[in-house]
């Protein structure tokens, strides 16, 4: 089958999608899938990239992206059609058909079901979950919502936006207020921990809102909860099998406030992944009882990494990711490589669920 990798994207995340494209240009099994690389600069053109997994690797010093090279690619004009084109500066020549899209896209316009609803809408088949299942699993609101609606525990928040501010300041201060400190300032619809504040003292309560309004009109403040961070992959199950879950990893924060962009991307010292993490047979059977139960929740489609807070006795789930982080040494490939799949295999894992 040919496989359209596409990648980079409008939003804040744009480099990570990058990167994780880098993993998955080298990985995936190229004597099964003839892969056609799409990059999306932040502006939002869609271009004919390099099959060179090298110029997307994560070098924390210089964050991989997606340039404008003049090259325009374009997809099929309707339902009858899969070829797609590209024009560059020898004019316009045909990509050939393709068989499914891999949308390796984080955050806005590609993780939200945007791009999902573009690829239905021209009947092209795509891994991961579907436009309704992104767009909830984006927001971190509605995500909330849906889990607490399907009895999955989820820490207390409140959500506000600045209209809210602007009307009643006193009674948005007063409900933020009734949650214990710390508390976590988080822009509603981002991921990577872009714009997101972890607040210990009131008196930095404005400036960390600031900072989450930077990122969207909707932010949430959120209670942290002392205790451990744990993450799970889970897969849909196949040939109508149960969901599948992965073991648990840990991320141990020791000299840092929280698990911030900078320890994610760029190196930054004071976290470590732990995978597998050191957990009772019984605690890692509840986490994976909950995951799957979240992950059903918002659709069961595609993919997911499920993220929780252990308090020792209670897991709560902090957030789903529909796409999350896929370069090889991110965590959802790292539980699945824990639990006896690998890099490669799980590409195909998605790609052939995509095929079906
Ligand atoms: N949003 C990032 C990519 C993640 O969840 O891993
Ligand atoms: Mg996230």
């Amino acid at each position: 089958p040919v496989v359209v990798v596409l990648f980079g994207g409008r939003s804040s995340e744009h480099s990570i999608s990058s990167a994780t494209a880098g993993g998955v240009l080298r990985a995936i099994d190229r004597d099964r899938f003839r892969v056609i690389p799409v990059g999306i600069t932040r502006d939002g053109a869609f271009v004919l990239e390099d099959d060179d997994p090298d110029k997307f690797a994560l070098r924390p010093e210089a964050l991989p992206q997606v340039v404008d090279n003049g090259t325009r690619v374009r997809l099929p004009d309707s339902t009858l059609s899969r070829e797609w084109t590209v024009t560059d500066a020898d004019g316009e020549r045909s990509l050939g058909e393709v068989d499914v899209v891999l949308p390796i896209l984080h955050g806005r316009f590609g993780e939200d079901g945007t791009v999902q609803g573009l690829l239905e809408l021209l009947g092209i088949p795509y891994a991961g979950g579907g436009v309704l299942m992104s767009a909830i699993g984006m927001n971190k609101h509605v995500t909330k919502q849906v889990l607490r609606a399907a009895n999955v525990p989820v820490v207390p928040w409140v959500a506000v936006t600045r209209a809210d501010l602007a009307r009643d300041r006193g009674l948005w201060e007063r409900r933020i207020r009734a949650l214990d400190l710390p508390v976590f300032v988080k822009p509603n619809e981002a991921g990577s921990s872009v714009g997101v504040t972890k607040v210990s003292r009131w008196e930095d309560l404005d400036a960390a809102l600031d900072t989450a309004f930077a990122e969207d009109g909707l932010v949430l403040v959120e209670q942290a909860i002392v205790g451990r961070e744990l993450e799970c992959g889970v897969l849909p199950g196949r040939d109508g099998g149960p969901v599948r879950v992965s073991v648990a990893g840990e991320i141990v924060v020791t000299g840092r406030e929280f698990y911030d962009f900078e320890a994610k991307y760029l190196d930054a010292p004071g976290v470590d992944l732990v995978c597998p993490a050191d957990l009772r047979d019984g605690e890692l059977a509840e986490m994976q009882r909950i995951a799957a139960h979240a992950f059903e929740a918002l659709g069961g489609q595609g993919l997911a990494r499920v993220d929780f807070f252990y308090t020792g006795s209670e897991f709560y789930v902090n957030e789903v990711n529909t796409m999350p982080g896929f370069t090889p040494i991110s965590m959802f490939p790292t539980c699945w490589i824990a639990s006896g799949l690998s890099y490669p295999d799980l590409i195909t894992d998605l790609l052939e669920a995509a095929l079906e």
